[in-house]
């Protein structure tokens, strides 16, 4: 028997990435029966019928459909590719208008752009793994949904035996990228790596030969040989924010030379910057709204208008092929090494256990086994330790809607400088979320 994986918010932007990858690779995956669903059915339609046509006529032999009923999509299902987004990236926009309007980080996933995101994310996934119970018990959920750091904290806290990895593809196109800068092959260096989602550091490099090759990259920065890595992903080449992002990320690595640090923490450590930089009238919602977004629905509907998918074609990217290994390192039980988001249980020996924590792990059909990391020193465990708590508390009030708690998680928020702007940022997050934030009190 064949494998059935559904695309869970099959419809959304980031989908035909995914896609590719899973027609080039059908058969090292057994796939045989895909199902895109998502509960926006214009949008669903549209991905569902080009990507019906596409497979079909590059000679593809799965069997492709399109649903917005969740309990068909679910039955039998085998993997989960999981990326929705309530509100769609339009609901982004409005909560980084929001926050910039005040002064603060306006983003989908730091500051209380991300607070915002998890309360709509919490409730719907939270239906959706019920379903998972009920329909596909067994079936692994491969998660890239964000905010992915307090997602998965949700996820582990409230389902700790879910079948679930979540994951994010910034670790990956990072290595990539410093890999690229080193002249190596990417599969022939080891990170070892550790923080929070979007909130991590690397502190090494070891190639081969057992050589660290993060002093000589340190070096490069700190010399002025360099001013920014080179993208691995070819999606992100030539997009403005992704640019001025790998730079902001050496600019910090060379103020913060201990380790190299993933590019979100720009948010955390160069807020003021960040809020600079930004434009409070087109954020990236906007961006992507006009950008991605219309380029690939029209491409649908001019697609399905011409009845043929012949003179089109979608681009595999670091995305796609990442959930696409780890699908085939659980299938093929090939304990390769990919950075999850998991439960700390004392990988980190002197941070929280039950926290989740961004590790490297040895993915196989047992799921995802941590390393050790050890202790870790205190600056960087300050930073997660308040991190962390503030995500425990964005939890804690999606969960039980205790409106002080929400309070609580807020001002915690490191993005945030006192009670008077993050109170004024939360009632007006509130008010713009109603359709879709459980109700606080
Ligand atoms: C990276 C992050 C994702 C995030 C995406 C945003 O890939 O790891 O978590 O969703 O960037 O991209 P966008 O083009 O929507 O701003
Ligand atoms: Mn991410």
């Amino acid at each position: 028997m064949g494998n059935k994986f559904v695309m869970v918010g099959g419809g959304s932007t980031q989908s035909p990435g995914i896609l590719e990858v899973l027609r080039q690779r059908a058969t090292e995956l057994n796939l045989t029966e895909l199902v895109l669903y998502d509960i926006d059915e214009h949008r669903v339609s549209l991905l569902g019928q080009y990507t019906k046509m596409y497979y079909a006529e590059t000679g593809s032999k799965v069997n492709v459909s399109f649903t917005t009923n969740i309990d068909e999509a679910f039955t039998g299902a085998d993997f989960l590719f999981m990326q929705i987004r309530p509100g769609l990236n339009a609901q982004r926009a409005i909560d980084e208008k929001i926050c910039l309007s005040h002064g603060v980080v306006g983003q989908e996933t730091c500051g209380l752009g991300g607070f915002s995101f998890a309360l709509r994310v919490i409730p719907a996934v939270r239906q959706i793994i019920q379903k998972v119970k009920e329909h596909c018990p067994d079936a692994w959920i491969l998660n890239y949904t964000n905010p992915e750091a307090i997602l998965s904290e949700a996820i582990f806290t409230e389902f700790p035996e879910a079948k679930c990895l979540c994951i994010c593809d910034m670790p990956i196109s990072i290595e990539g990228a410093i890999a690229k800068y080193l002249n190596k092959d990417l599969r022939d260096l080891t990170f070892k790596y550790f923080g929070l989602n979007h909130f991590g550091w690397w502190t090494a490099i070891i190639d081969k030969n057992g050589a660290d090759l993060l002093p000589q990259l340190r070096e490069d920065v700190l010399s002025g040989k360099i001013d920014t890595l080179l993208m691995s992903n070819d999606e992100t080449v030539g997009d403005q924010y992704w640019i001025e992002t790998y730079k902001q990320m050496i600019k910090i690595f060379k103020r913060f030379p201990k380790y190299f640090p993933n590019c979100y923490l720009q948010y955390y450590l160069t807020p003021d910057e960040m809020v600079e930089k930004d434009n409070p009238t087109f954020t990236r919602g906007d961006f992507v709204t006009n950008g991605r977004e219309k380029r690939i629905y029209s491409e649908c509907e001019r697609v399905i208008a011409n009845g043929s998918a012949k003179d089109s074609h979608l681009h595999a990217g670091v995305h796609g092929n990442y959930i696409v290994d780890i699908a085939h390192a659980i299938i093929h039980d090939t304990r390769e090494r990919f950075t999850v988001n998991i439960m700390n249980n004392g990988s980190i020996s002197n941070f929280d256990p039950k926290a989740v924590v961004e590790l490297p792990a040895y993915v196989g059909a047992a799921g995802a086994e941590p390393i050790v990391v050890g202790e870790i020193p205190t600056f960087e465990k300050g930073l997660m330790e308040s991190q962390k708590a503030y995500e425990k508390l964005t939890v804690e009030a999606a969960l039980t809607g205790s409106y002080q708690t929400a309070l609580e998680a807020v001002v915690l928020n490191k993005t945030i400088p006192n009670l008077t702007v993050g109170k004024a940022v939360l009632d007006e997050l509130y008010a713009a979320n109603k359709e879709w934030w459980p109700e606080l009190t």
